[in-house]
């Protein structure tokens, strides 16, 4: 690894890493050098990717909370800043979707998307930031969304929730750049996950999606961990307040 990429001697906690997008940023910084906590809801799924990890000669370990729950999640953080002597990476990436017309969406249903996909954000970042402000060092990355910046139908609280990140992401960026943090997001395009799978199932989606991207497909997990490497690195000491796309130009071509 070239020694601007290099994460050695980083402490990274990763959200919503037992699968998908924050599995494979999770495995490319820990490719990098970094020590990576992966979080997700259950710890017997944290554990076997963690495994995965350390099997590969990688450091990693897993604390198991839900985004949402702001006590566990300081808890972890301070567990985190006691047995590495610092959490110097956070990627706030956990998230989630409910597909529903802004006719049929229930209040309900709003207010559980804007809990894991916006104050979920909010609160681990603000929570992980007091040692990395106090540390003089730190990155914050948050996984956005092409819908960061436009709207699409059958997605309102989504839609929502990832314009608010670009949002948070910019006003913390503006706060934190003097005391040595840094934050960005990375803002996927459609990537193959589970939690695309209605629509990479979906033959009529998926000949549009191909139809409407450059490059012609859909992207995949791995494809993003080089934009989390790169953030989270010296490389990109003076990147902050930026939303950087990966969506093989599908928001370019209008
Ligand atoms: N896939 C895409 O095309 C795409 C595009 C743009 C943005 N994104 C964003 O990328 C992020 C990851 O999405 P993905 O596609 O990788 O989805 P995914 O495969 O469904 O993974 C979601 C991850 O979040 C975890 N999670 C969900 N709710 C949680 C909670 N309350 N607390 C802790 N962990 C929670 C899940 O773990 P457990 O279920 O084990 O708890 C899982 O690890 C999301 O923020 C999503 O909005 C995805």
């Amino acid at each position: 690894m070239n020694e601007m990429f290099s994460l050695a001697g980083r402490t990274a906690l990763i959200t919503g890493a037992s699968r998908g997008l924050g599995f494979a940023m999770a495995q490319g910084l820990a490719q990098a050098g970094a020590h990576v906590v992966l979080n997700g809801r259950h710890p017997e799924t944290l554990q076997a990717r963690a495994l995965e990890l350390t099997q590969a000669g990688l450091k990693a370990s897993f604390a198991a909370f839900n985004a949402t729950d702001e006590a566990a999640a300081r808890n972890a953080i301070a567990a985190i800043e006691t047995a590495h002597g610092g959490l110097d990476i956070l990627i706030a990436n956990a998230g989630t979707n409910i597909r529903r017309s802004i006719l049929e969406m229930t209040t309900e249903e709003w207010r559980h998307v804007l809990d894991v996909d916006l104050t979920a954000c909010f609160t681990l970042a603000r929570d992980a930031a007091k040692g990395m402000v106090a540390r003089r060092w730190g990155r914050i990355i948050f996984t956005a969304s092409i819908l960061s910046t436009v709207g699409r139908s059958m997605v309102p609280a989504y839609t929502a929730s990832k314009h608010g990140v670009a949002g948070l992401m910019r006003a913390m960026g503006a706060e934190l750049g003097r005391t040595g943090v840094t934050v960005n997001a990375i803002a996927p395009g459609y990537i193959r996950t589970e939690l695309t799978r209605p629509l990479t199932e979906d033959a009529v989606f998926t000949a549009w999606l191909e139809s409407r991207t450059p490059l012609g497909r859909w992207g995949e997990p791995d494809e993003v961990a080089g934009a989390a490497v790169f953030l989270a690195s010296n490389a990109a000491s003076y990147v902050n307040g930026h939303l950087l796309t990966v969506d093989g130009g599908h928001t370019a071509n209008a």
